[in-house]
């Protein structure tokens, strides 16, 4: 359902072209701010800091968010605090996912409240976006989803093989030779490209299970993933919706008839490549060490975020997350092409969709004791969450009184609003609009 209604909001749209030759930016995307923001000791210079903030020549609101009840009032700072335009985000985070936030989000938090070599925690990870961000950074990136294609994603961009080692392993491969191919999928695939994408998958599942799928197959898996499906020509697919979601076959059926178009004939191993120079895009030598050195230490983990024994007691700074909104999000249908050519079994993703309101909030009260566990005394939370059903569900308020009770201390909310002004009522900005552009985070410490 939702997807139909998608596809009418892309309409008749010409296919976006897809970009040939690295983008020549002025320099690489930096993720070092010319001039660090002031570290936060504890959560009034946090509220200071918030408050006099003036990035973007806006004047912080300061407000009180409600479901303070059972504890004292939270302040909620209101402004605009980060935007995508205000530095390019590094190039390895351009793989699509769903509900993903944008790097800015875990950098503001990152660089105020960690030091570097700090330990940072995303336990819904998804595309990996904190974690990513955390090793360019120089911290240590630990993460978690229940879905394993998170880390089929993020594992390879956290140690990144050359260039030249992905074309010399493409051209190893032998793309003439015949192979099974699952007919149902000449919705999305030309019979040719489809027989590339299946030789692919084959290939990629075999070295897995005879234990010798090297950092150059993960990287290559990992591009294969991203260009499944899409809307231009930089996808294996014939139009679709964007490249986080893939349709049902039914749908996809549709699409097509309604388009009048036939799968045309795409390059599999040379869409590899060119997405792959892309990412590549701002990896220099020393960001590469950086990355190879934050690999070492990682910690990643497909588990649901309410049980991590792996995760020792007290060895956590700092959680940057996202967790599930309720059901808003079909993870699971969203990424079923994605898991068929990883080989992963969607029966066995057992994830958290709670429909109401009492039942998320169950689980997050477990995940935020599980949370309390891993963080050391002093460790932060930065928990995002959206204002959902049409702003009748404010989750940040739920998010309070969990956290209260798991015994971690709400400090503030922060709502960065990019469309925000100063006559803008925050409680009417809806998250959920297309067009909007709002995060609502609530901060959380744990005190002892
Ligand atoms: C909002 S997305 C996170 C997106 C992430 N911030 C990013 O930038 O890619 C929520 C994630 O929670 C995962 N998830 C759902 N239930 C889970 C559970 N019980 N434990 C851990 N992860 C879960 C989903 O697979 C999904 O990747």
């Amino acid at each position: 359902m939702r997807n139909t209604e998608q596809l009418e909001l892309f309409g008749e749209a010409a296919p976006a072209p897809e970009v040939v030759k690295p983008v020549r930016r002025a320099g690489p995307a930096d993720p070092a701010p010319k001039t660090p923001p002031p570290r936060a000791a504890n959560a009034a210079a946090l509220a200071d800091e918030l408050t006099r903030f003036r990035d973007f020549d806006k004047e912080t609101v300061v407000l009180t968010a409600s479901g303070s009840t059972g504890g004292p009032a939270v302040p909620m700072f209101v402004n605009e605090f980060w935007t995508a335009r205000q530095r390019q985000a590094n190039s390895l985070h351009e793989v699509s996912y769903r509900a993903c936030f944008k790097p800015q989000l875990p950098r503001f938090f990152i660089e105020r409240l960690t030091d570097s070599g700090a330990v940072v925690y995303d336990p819904f990870m998804g595309r990996g976006t904190t974690c990513l961000e955390a090793a360019l950074l120089g911290r240590q990136p630990s993460g978690c989803d229940v879905n394993p294609l998170s880390r089929v994603l993020l594992e390879p961009r956290l140690s990144p093989p050359e260039l030249e080692e992905v074309a010399a392993r493409l051209r190893s491969l032998d793309w003439k030779a015949e192979t099974e191919t699952r007919d149902d999928l000449l919705v999305f695939y030309h019979p040719e490209t489809l027989r590339e994408i299946c030789l692919l998958r084959s290939w990629l599942l075999d070295r897995e299970a005879r234990g010798t799928l090297d950092h150059v197959d993960r990287w290559i898996r990992m591009v294969a993933v991203n260009r499944l499906t899409g809307h231009s020509a930089g996808f294996f697919s014939v139009y679709s919706l964007p490249p986080n979601q893939a349709v049902s076959i039914k749908s996809q059926t549709r699409i097509n008839t309604k388009r009048g178009q036939t799968p045309p004939r795409r390059d599999v191993p040379a869409l590899i490549l060119k997405k792959s120079r892309q990412l590549f895009r701002d990896v220099d030598p020393a960001r590469m060490a950086e990355l190879r050195r934050a690999a070492a230490s990682a910690r990643l983990l497909t588990a649901s975020a309410d049980a991590t024994p792996n995760l020792p007691d007290g060895s956590v700074d700092l959680v940057v997350t996202s967790p599930p909104f309720l059901d808003v999000v079909d993870y699971a249908g969203d990424n079923w092409l994605r898991c068929w050519f990883c080989g992963i079994d969607p029966a066995g993703v057992r994830m958290t969709v709670p429909r109401k309101p009492s039942a998320w909030d169950e689980v997050m009260t477990a995940v935020f004791r599980e949370l309390k566990r891993v963080l050391r005394p002093g460790g932060w939370v930065a928990f995002e969450v959206g204002e959902i059903r049409g702003g009748n569900v404010r989750l940040e308020e739920s998010v309070i009184s969990c956290a209260r009770r798991a015994d971690l201390e709400p400090a503030l909310v922060l709502i960065n609003d990019q469309k925000f002004t100063k006559t803008a009522n925050c409680w009417g900005v809806d998250n959920q609009v297309k067009g909007t552009n709002t995060n609502r985070v609530v901060v959380l410490r744990k005190e002892k």
